[in-house]
């Protein structure tokens, strides 16, 4: 037994080892953790089960035969985060380059069907350079097994992917079907193709970091959620995400014990500027209204005309969503639109019920919007906010103009309960662009166009800009003071609770991609 015991420690050990003590050294210089640091990091003390630590790959070609490492760059298993059950891979970069081989691959689909099967999250911690180039079609057949798991996952479980080194190819499509992307800035870059490929290809000479780099995908092409400091920061960061989260799509989110307090916030009917065109951030409201520290925005730094987010109302989890004011005057656009439906769908797949706060001059007119689509992508978000059955409540704060005032969660497309503050203006545009074209005759005929104009404006804007006329046809439920709006949603939420909506069935809607 004493041999037998000796030749399992052995072969632990060389797992353990990775692909060797230079490439270890060499991870480290570049400012990264190993695999295997980064599961100690994120999972409970000792509760780290390994599945598949003695797999090999199965390739001859290139004499690949000879090059073996046990568990064959990737680590796979099961544990607890904060106590609750969570599936995990961390691919290692120092074998093959955490490249996925056929065997890789299956490593990955065999905990991804336990976590299905289980119903707890799955996270991915990529650091890889895509398919290994040794396997040709097995490894992106291994790939495809993937994408499809992701897929059949989608809904039904929480998928967080941290990109953790240089991910290319397959590396990243998988993640880009998964809920939510970290990466870790100066470290970590996504790219289907690198610059190499690209200065072959378009002759363009761009950086790894321009091209890819954490910052890029948090600011331009809003790929990443969230961008973190280092990977410690990246898997605290896993962590908070994961503790707003239910386990599966039959589950609710974990509650925080609360007492009930004083929820009046007088502060709150100071806070917005006296003139209506003044910017302001939606986040100092928020603040006010939410469990004092809970708010955890995602996808920061993109589309910063809304602002969306986890955060807790008397301790239990909720997702907002929130026009902007202080950025481009809280506008809808296409980069908002599609951040912000993408949030409202998350939300809804995992009964988290959704909050919105609502102050938008309208949609972004011009022709770069029209042109790349504004239509179908501000479609998005109206389709999501329509299909969502989890409890929603509006708050309107100041402008709900137009089209974005219907699709803002209004009470017509199926919120359940819509609070206006008293400086809440409901109508189909500004008063000044309203008396220009419904007054065109009166102004233009008038002698000083420009008084005419002014009075126009204001009439318009004594019968619209106010929330009496929405809350006459009940489309307002209650037209609220600002201090008391954290009371107001508590015992809104708290009544929602137990709501039941079936939409109709059908095998999946066709939402305007
Ligand atoms: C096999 C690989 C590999 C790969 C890296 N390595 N990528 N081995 N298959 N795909 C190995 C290297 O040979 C090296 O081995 C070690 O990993 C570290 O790689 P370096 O190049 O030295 O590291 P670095 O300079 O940091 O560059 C990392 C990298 C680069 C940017 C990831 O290696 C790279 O561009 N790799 C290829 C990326 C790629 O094109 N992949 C295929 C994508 S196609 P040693 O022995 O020296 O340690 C794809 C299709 C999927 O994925 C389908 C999508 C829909």
């Amino acid at each position: 037994m004493n041999k037998k015991l000796g030749l399992l420690r052995e072969k632990r050990q060389k797992a353990f080892e990775g692909g060797g003590t230079l490439r270890i050294e060499s991870q480290h210089k570049k400012g990264k953790l190993t695999a295997r640091e980064r599961i100690h990091f994120l999972m409970d003390e000792g509760s780290f089960q390994e599945i598949g630590m003695l797999v090999t790959h199965r390739s001859t070609d290139f004499g690949m035969e000879k090059e073996k490492y046990p568990g064959d760059g990737v680590i796979t298993g099961y544990g607890t985060v904060n106590g609750r059950l969570v599936y995990a891979f961390s691919q290692d970069f120092t074998v093959f380059g955490g490249s996925l081989s056929e065997t890789h691959a299956e490593k990955i689909c065999k905990i991804m069907d336990l976590a299905i099967r289980n119903g707890a999250p799955m996270i991915g911690l990529n650091d890889s350079g895509g398919a290994r180039i040794q396997e040709g079609v097995v490894s992106l057949g291994g790939y495809a097994d993937i994408f499809y798991r992701n897929t059949m996952a989608s809904g039904v479980i929480p998928q967080i992917s941290a990109i953790m080194g240089p991910c290319a190819g397959g590396a990243v499509y998988s993640p880009a079907i998964t809920d939510f992307i970290l990466m870790v800035e100066n470290t970590s870059y996504m790219f289907v193709t690198g610059p190499n490929v690209v200065k072959t290809v378009t002759h363009e000479v761009v950086t790894s970091e321009e091209l890819g780099g954490a910052t890029t995908h948090a600011t331009k092409s809003g790929v990443t959620h969230f961008a973190c400091a280092n990977e410690i920061a990246a898997i605290q960061n896993i962590k908070d995400l994961l503790s707003y989260m239910p386990q599966n799509c039959e589950d609710r989110a974990p509650a925080l014990p609360y007492d009930t307090q004083n929820e009046l916030r007088p502060e709150l009917n100071t806070l917005l500027p006296e003139n209506a065109s003044t910017p302001y951030d939606i986040r100092e409201i928020i603040d006010h209204v939410i469990d004092t520290g809970s708010f955890l925005e995602v996808h920061k730094d993109f589309a910063e005309n809304i602002v969306v987010g986890f955060a807790r109302l008397a301790g239990r989890s909720i997702g907002i969503v929130a026009n902007q004011p202080a950025f481009l005057a809280g506008v809808l656009d296409i980069h908002s639109s599609i951040k912000a439906a993408r949030f409202v769908r998350f939300c809804d797949s995992f009964n988290i019920p959704l909050l919105v706060f609502e102050d938008v001059p309208g949609f972004l007119p011009g022709t770069d919007q029209e042109w790349n689509a504004i239509i179908t992508n501000g479609a998005k978000l109206l389709y999501a906010f329509c299909e969502a059955t989890v409890p929603r409540i509006t708050v309107i704060t100041r402008k709900a103009y137009g089209g974005a005032y219907d699709v803002m969660n209004s009470k017509h497309i199926g919120a359940d309960m819509n609070f206006a503050w008293p400086s809440a203006e409901i109508a189909v545009m500004g008063a000044k662009g309203a008396a220009e074209i419904i007054f065109k005759r009166e102004i233009n005929t008038a002698e000083d166009k420009e008084a005419k104009w002014k009075e126009m404006e204001q009439l318009y804007s004594d019968i619209f800009a106010n929330p009496y006329r929405a809350a006459e046809r009940g489309f307002i439920d209650e037209v609220i003071e600002p201090a008391e709006t954290r009371t107001k949603l508590i015992q809104a939420f708290k009544m929602l609770e137990n709501k039941v909506v079936n939409n109709p069935r059908k095998k999946h809607g066709n939402m305007p991609l």
